[in-house]
């Protein structure tokens, strides 16, 4: 069996070394023009050039949960493609998002510019039970987003596009219910694949639902939201402020408003990084269940998107 890895911003050799040492029947390689067809592909936002040559793959197994990158190229309509599933990105996704919603509600923003001037003045913090959480997206990250925020006391709502039953969240779903989705929740976090129907999704109009006050935590994709409205309802008091992972063009360009504005947090993409180890035990696990012709977990659906 031929595995070819293909993968920017990584580091190819821990990859290499590990699906070969997970994998010790298999021929593993890195990617370059003109190299042997593989059987399958482990990839992470490859060139257009990869998939003209590799005609003959069984299955692309993503590096990460996103496969936007991947479905931007010209691929055989029936490729498989099996993405990330979790592999340890739903429990640092939840340490992120808790973070950031309590930095938001207990104000730890204004201590930190307190203390950098010395400075001893309290504050009334929001309370868990008056503040909703809403999550667009409960898949494999946002489900266990939902269980850490609910169980700090949070009343969480939960926004997908099938219908999902989770303790201790409000179920809202499909086109039609996310204005009142919106409307009931003061703090947003974006947990959805970037697909056409979720692209833009965030803008003025939708985000001046949520109620007087509100955050948004986008760790999705960054094209989910669109900045300036963004920027605009910041400007006028209706959204309190931000703590963004994700963006259009990245890195963040230095003089993107973001960076400076006083009620924006930006992180660089690391909500939730992809673990090579495990990440390597899931994939090797599922190249054996493809050979042996099971089933696997995290099938991209690509009329879907996701
Ligand atoms: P997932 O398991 O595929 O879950 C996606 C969720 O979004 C599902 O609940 C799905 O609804 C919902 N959804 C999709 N399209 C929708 C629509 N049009 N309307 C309403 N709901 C919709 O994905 P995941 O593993 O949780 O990952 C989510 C995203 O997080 C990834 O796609 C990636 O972009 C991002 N991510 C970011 C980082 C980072 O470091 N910043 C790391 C990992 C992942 P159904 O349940 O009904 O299908
Ligand atoms: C990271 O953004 C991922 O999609 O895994």
């Amino acid at each position: 069996m031929r595995i070819s890895f293909c993968c920017t911003d990584t580091s190819a050799t821990e990859w290499l070394d590990g699906l070969r040492a997970a994998l010790p029947q298999a021929e593993v390689s890195l990617w370059h023009s003109g190299a042997p067809l593989a059987d399958y592909a482990v990839v992470w936002a490859p060139p257009q050039t990869f998939f003209d040559e590799q005609t003959q793959l069984k299955a692309v197994f993503n590096t990460g949960a996103g496969v936007d990158a991947l479905l931007r190229l010209r691929l055989p309509p029936d490729l498989r493609i099996v993405r990330l599933d979790d592999a340890g990105m739903a429990q640092q996704m939840a340490e992120y998002v808790c973070h950031a919603l309590l930095r938001y509600t207990r104000g730890f923003a204004r201590y930190a510019q307190q203390a950098a001037h010395a400075q001893w003045k309290q504050h009334d913090a929001l309370t868990a039970a008056h503040c909703p959480v809403g999550i667009l997206g409960l898949g494999v990250l946002g489900e266990q987003v939902a269980r850490a925020v609910a169980a700090l006391g949070f009343p969480v709502n939960g926004w997908s596009r099938s219908p999902k039953h989770l303790p201790g969240v409000q179920r809202f779903c499909g086109a039609q219910e996310l204005p009142a989705f919106l409307a009931a929740s003061r703090v947003l976090v974006c947990l959805l694949p970037l697909t056409p129907d979720t692209r833009d999704l965030l803008n003025g109009a939708r985000l001046a639902l949520l109620q007087p006050g509100g955050y948004l935590i986008n760790v999705a994709r960054g094209a989910h939201v669109v900045d300036e409205d963004l920027l605009a309802l910041l400007e006028s008091g209706h959204l309190a402020g931000a703590t963004l992972d994700v963006f259009r063009t990245e890195p963040l360009p230095s003089a993107h408003p973001f960076w400076t504005h006083p009620h924006i947090t930006v992180t660089p993409h690391i909500s939730a990084r992809t673990l090579v180890a495990e990440s390597i035990a899931q994939i090797a696990g599922k190249i054996i269940a493809v050979e042996q012709g099971q089933p696997v977990r995290g099938e991209v659906d690509l009329r879907r998107g996701y």
